[in-house]
């Protein structure tokens, strides 16, 4: 069995996704162990109360981030997570808190990476004019949305989109892809190459 961490600071709709598809046994052999927001009034964590799960409150308001980054870390290793989920965490990760957890750090990003990263993703890609985006789902490493691409699902943008409703197509995108990502994850048949994920390996 494996412990996820999840980390959050909004409305957590992934985080949602993500716990029912644990709860559904679509993700296997796994458990949510724990569920910390670095925001008190963060919407996931009254998701996570309502599904019983335990949830966490760090306050980043106010501290150095290494600071942070410690009681974090500490949090997740308490409750032994093996796999961490950046679900909507609104914050960056210093250096140390990544080397912590060497690729077991997962996060969504609402581009197809390398295009549109950092803030607001869908806004810029209807901005630029592009025909098709979507979402990413990639390892964590010491730079900005940019370690090892996991899955990635592809979202015509439409004539009669604004920003808004290509948004929202793209999060029912989101919700797929990180419950398939964690999973090929978990099952551990995968190896990078590169930057590449390669799937269907046999691992030992
Ligand atoms: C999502 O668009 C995700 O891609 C980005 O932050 C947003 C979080 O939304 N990293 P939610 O809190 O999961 O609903």
């Amino acid at each position: 069995m494996k412990n996820l961490g999840i980390l959050l600071s909004g409305r957590g709709s992934n985080f949602e996704a993500i716990a029912r598809n644990v709860a559904a046994g679509k993700i296997a052999d796994a458990r949510i162990a724990v569920v910390i927001s670095n925001k008190p009034d963060a919407g996931g964590l009254e998701i996570a109360k309502r599904m019983g799960l335990e949830a966490v409150v760090i306050s980043s308001k106010g501290k150095p981030r290494e600071e942070h980054d410690r009681e974090m870390v500490a949090a997740l290793q308490q409750h032994k997570v093996d796999l961490i989920c950046l679900a909507g965490y609104m914050r960056l990760l210093s250096p140390w808190f990544v080397q912590q957890f060497p690729r077991r750090i997962l996060n969504i990003h609402p581009s197809l990476l390398p295009a549109f990263p950092g803030l607001e993703a869908q806004e810029q890609a209807f901005a630029y004019g592009v025909k098709v985006t979507g979402c990413t789902v990639h390892f964590v490493d010491e730079e900005l949305d940019h370690g090892a691409i996991i899955v990635q699902k592809t979202v015509p943008v439409l004539d009669t989109d604004d920003e808004h409703t290509l948004a929202a197509r793209i999060l029912e995108q989101e919700h797929v892809a990180y419950s398939e990502a964690i999973n090929i994850i978990l099952q551990g048949k995968c190896a990078i190459v590169g930057r590449r994920l390669v799937t269907n390996v046999t691992s030992g």
